[in-house]
Protein backbone atom coordinates (compact mmCIF):
# COMPACT_ATOMS: atom_id res chain seq x y z
CA UNK A 1 0.00 0.00 0.00
CA UNK A 2 1.35 3.37 -1.05
CA UNK A 3 1.74 5.93 1.80
CA UNK A 4 0.39 9.19 0.58
CA UNK A 5 2.20 11.57 -1.17
CA UNK A 6 2.96 15.22 1.00
CA UNK A 7 2.16 16.77 -2.10
CA UNK A 8 -1.11 15.78 -2.43
CA UNK A 9 -1.97 16.13 0.57
CA UNK A 10 -1.34 19.74 0.76
CA UNK A 11 -3.21 19.51 -2.24
CA UNK A 12 -6.58 17.90 -1.36
CA UNK A 13 -6.23 20.13 2.03
CA UNK A 14 -5.62 23.66 -0.23
CA UNK A 15 -9.37 22.48 -2.27
CA UNK A 16 -11.44 21.90 1.06
CA UNK A 17 -9.68 25.43 2.03
CA UNK A 18 -10.98 27.20 -1.49
CA UNK A 19 -14.47 25.53 -1.35
CA UNK A 20 -14.57 26.66 1.89
CA UNK A 21 -13.78 30.15 1.43
CA UNK A 22 -15.23 30.40 -1.70
CA UNK A 23 -18.81 29.17 0.19
CA UNK A 24 -18.24 30.40 3.72
CA UNK A 25 -21.67 30.73 5.31
CA UNK A 26 -21.98 34.22 6.91
CA UNK A 27 -23.74 34.89 10.77
CA UNK A 28 -25.74 37.95 10.34
CA UNK A 29 -27.05 39.30 14.06
CA UNK A 30 -30.11 40.69 13.07
CA UNK A 31 -29.76 44.52 13.18
CA UNK A 32 -26.38 44.79 13.68
CA UNK A 33 -26.45 44.88 17.66
CA UNK A 34 -28.08 42.57 20.39
CA UNK A 35 -30.98 45.24 20.71
CA UNK A 36 -31.88 45.63 17.44
CA UNK A 37 -34.98 43.39 17.57
CA UNK A 38 -37.50 45.44 19.16
CA UNK A 39 -39.36 48.42 17.73
CA UNK A 40 -38.38 50.51 16.12
CA UNK A 41 -37.40 53.71 17.71
CA UNK A 42 -38.53 56.12 14.52
CA UNK A 43 -41.46 55.07 11.79
CA UNK A 44 -38.51 54.56 9.34
CA UNK A 45 -38.23 50.80 9.01
CA UNK A 46 -35.15 50.51 10.78
CA UNK A 47 -35.09 46.34 11.00
CA UNK A 48 -35.52 46.22 6.88
CA UNK A 49 -33.09 49.25 6.34
CA UNK A 50 -30.56 47.14 7.94
CA UNK A 51 -31.31 44.03 5.92
CA UNK A 52 -31.66 45.84 2.64
CA UNK A 53 -27.93 46.75 2.92
CA UNK A 54 -27.15 43.45 3.39
CA UNK A 55 -26.70 40.27 0.73
CA UNK A 56 -27.85 37.42 2.04
CA UNK A 57 -26.81 34.19 0.36
CA UNK A 58 -27.95 30.19 0.38
CA UNK A 59 -26.08 28.76 3.80
CA UNK A 60 -25.89 31.67 5.58
CA UNK A 61 -27.51 32.35 8.99
CA UNK A 62 -29.46 35.13 11.09
CA UNK A 63 -29.01 35.83 14.99
CA UNK A 64 -31.43 37.03 17.34
CA UNK A 65 -30.94 38.71 20.92
CA UNK A 66 -33.38 39.27 23.03
CA UNK A 67 -35.03 38.47 26.18
CA UNK A 68 -37.27 35.42 25.57
CA UNK A 69 -39.75 36.81 28.49
CA UNK A 70 -41.12 39.64 26.58
CA UNK A 71 -40.28 38.62 22.90
CA UNK A 72 -40.16 35.81 20.18
CA UNK A 73 -39.92 35.87 16.45
CA UNK A 74 -42.06 34.57 13.81
CA UNK A 75 -41.25 33.65 9.96
CA UNK A 76 -44.21 34.35 8.66
CA UNK A 77 -45.66 34.26 4.92
CA UNK A 78 -45.96 37.43 3.11
CA UNK A 79 -49.45 37.90 3.75
CA UNK A 80 -49.05 37.67 7.50
CA UNK A 81 -46.17 39.75 7.46
CA UNK A 82 -48.51 42.71 6.23
CA UNK A 83 -51.26 42.28 8.18
CA UNK A 84 -48.93 41.41 11.02
CA UNK A 85 -51.38 38.16 11.78
CA UNK A 86 -49.49 36.15 14.63
CA UNK A 87 -52.52 33.26 14.42
CA UNK A 88 -50.51 30.15 12.08
CA UNK A 89 -46.61 31.38 11.71
CA UNK A 90 -44.42 28.87 9.73
CA UNK A 91 -42.15 29.02 12.56
CA UNK A 92 -42.07 30.04 16.08
CA UNK A 93 -39.08 31.02 17.81
CA UNK A 94 -38.87 32.32 21.53
CA UNK A 95 -35.76 30.90 22.82
CA UNK A 96 -33.89 34.30 23.20
CA UNK A 97 -31.05 33.32 20.93
CA UNK A 98 -32.84 32.36 17.82
CA UNK A 99 -30.60 31.14 14.79
CA UNK A 100 -32.52 30.44 11.57
CA UNK A 101 -30.44 29.29 8.69
CA UNK A 102 -31.47 30.28 5.34
CA UNK A 103 -31.70 27.08 3.09
CA UNK A 104 -33.06 28.46 0.06
CA UNK A 105 -33.00 31.73 -1.99
CA UNK A 106 -36.00 34.29 -1.72
CA UNK A 107 -37.85 35.81 0.85
CA UNK A 108 -38.41 35.56 4.29
CA UNK A 109 -40.72 37.38 6.89
CA UNK A 110 -40.28 37.97 10.29
CA UNK A 111 -42.71 39.35 12.81
CA UNK A 112 -42.36 40.35 16.04
CA UNK A 113 -44.69 38.11 18.66
CA UNK A 114 -45.08 40.44 21.10
CA UNK A 115 -48.38 42.16 21.28
CA UNK A 116 -48.90 45.05 19.29
CA UNK A 117 -44.78 44.48 18.24
CA UNK A 118 -45.33 44.37 14.52
CA UNK A 119 -47.94 46.81 13.92
CA UNK A 120 -45.65 49.35 15.43
CA UNK A 121 -42.64 48.69 12.85
CA UNK A 122 -41.31 45.40 14.32
CA UNK A 123 -40.84 43.23 11.33
CA UNK A 124 -38.31 42.48 9.31
CA UNK A 125 -37.89 41.12 5.06
CA UNK A 126 -34.48 39.40 4.31
CA UNK A 127 -34.08 38.40 0.44
CA UNK A 128 -31.88 35.75 0.04
CA UNK A 129 -29.99 35.71 -3.23
CA UNK A 130 -30.81 32.99 -5.47
CA UNK A 131 -27.56 30.75 -5.99
CA UNK A 132 -27.15 32.14 -9.73
CA UNK A 133 -26.94 35.53 -8.65
CA UNK A 134 -23.99 34.61 -5.84
CA UNK A 135 -22.16 33.15 -8.76
CA UNK A 136 -22.62 35.63 -10.90
CA UNK A 137 -21.99 37.85 -8.17
CA UNK A 138 -22.22 41.77 -9.00
CA UNK A 139 -26.14 41.48 -10.28
CA UNK A 140 -28.26 43.09 -7.57
CA UNK A 141 -30.81 40.67 -6.06
CA UNK A 142 -34.03 41.85 -5.37
CA UNK A 143 -34.68 44.10 -2.20
CA UNK A 144 -38.02 44.29 0.18
CA UNK A 145 -38.90 47.91 -1.81
CA UNK A 146 -40.10 45.55 -4.99
CA UNK A 147 -41.69 42.84 -2.52
CA UNK A 148 -43.38 45.37 -0.84
CA UNK A 149 -43.50 49.08 -1.80
CA UNK A 150 -42.03 52.43 -1.55
CA UNK A 151 -39.19 52.27 1.08
CA UNK A 152 -35.65 53.83 0.89
CA UNK A 153 -32.19 53.98 -0.21
CA UNK A 154 -30.92 50.81 -2.27
CA UNK A 155 -27.60 48.43 -0.89
CA UNK A 156 -24.16 49.81 -1.62
CA UNK A 157 -22.36 47.84 0.64
CA UNK A 158 -23.31 44.67 -0.53
CA UNK A 159 -21.66 44.96 -3.98
CA UNK A 160 -18.36 44.95 -2.84
CA UNK A 161 -18.62 42.47 -0.16
CA UNK A 162 -19.41 40.02 -3.26
CA UNK A 163 -16.62 41.58 -4.91
CA UNK A 164 -14.10 40.56 -2.07
CA UNK A 165 -15.76 37.53 -1.95
CA UNK A 166 -15.31 36.37 -4.89
CA UNK A 167 -11.39 37.52 -5.14
CA UNK A 168 -10.99 35.69 -2.10
CA UNK A 169 -12.18 32.56 -4.44
CA UNK A 170 -10.19 33.27 -7.52
CA UNK A 171 -7.62 33.28 -5.10
CA UNK A 172 -7.72 30.18 -3.62
CA UNK A 173 -8.57 28.52 -7.08
CA UNK A 174 -5.23 30.21 -8.75
CA UNK A 175 -3.78 28.30 -5.80
CA UNK A 176 -5.02 25.23 -6.02
CA UNK A 177 -4.56 24.88 -9.94
CA UNK A 178 -0.81 26.27 -9.28
CA UNK A 179 -0.31 22.84 -7.27
CA UNK A 180 -1.90 20.85 -9.67
CA UNK A 181 0.24 22.05 -12.71
CA UNK A 182 3.10 20.96 -10.17
CA UNK A 183 1.65 17.54 -9.64
CA UNK A 184 1.09 17.18 -13.23
CA UNK A 185 4.55 18.12 -14.73
C1 LIG B 1 -54.84 35.19 10.27
O1 LIG B 1 -54.42 34.00 9.62
C2 LIG B 1 -55.26 32.89 9.84
C3 LIG B 1 -54.69 31.67 9.17
O2 LIG B 1 -53.36 31.77 8.92
C4 LIG B 1 -56.65 33.20 9.31
O3 LIG B 1 -57.51 32.10 9.56
C5 LIG B 1 -57.19 34.45 9.96
O4 LIG B 1 -58.41 34.79 9.36
C6 LIG B 1 -56.22 35.60 9.79
N1 LIG B 1 -56.69 36.75 10.56
C7 LIG B 1 -56.85 37.94 9.99
C8 LIG B 1 -57.32 39.02 10.93
O5 LIG B 1 -56.65 38.15 8.81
Amino acid sequence: MAATKPSSLLFVVLLSASILISSEAREFLVGGSDSAWKVPPTTTDSLNQWAEKNRFQVGDSLVWKYDAAKDSILQVTREAYLSCNRSNPLAEHKDGATVVELRRSGAYYFISGADGACEEGQKMIVVVMSERHSLRGLAPGPSPVELEGPSIAPATGAASRTVAALKTGVVATVVVLAVMSRLIV
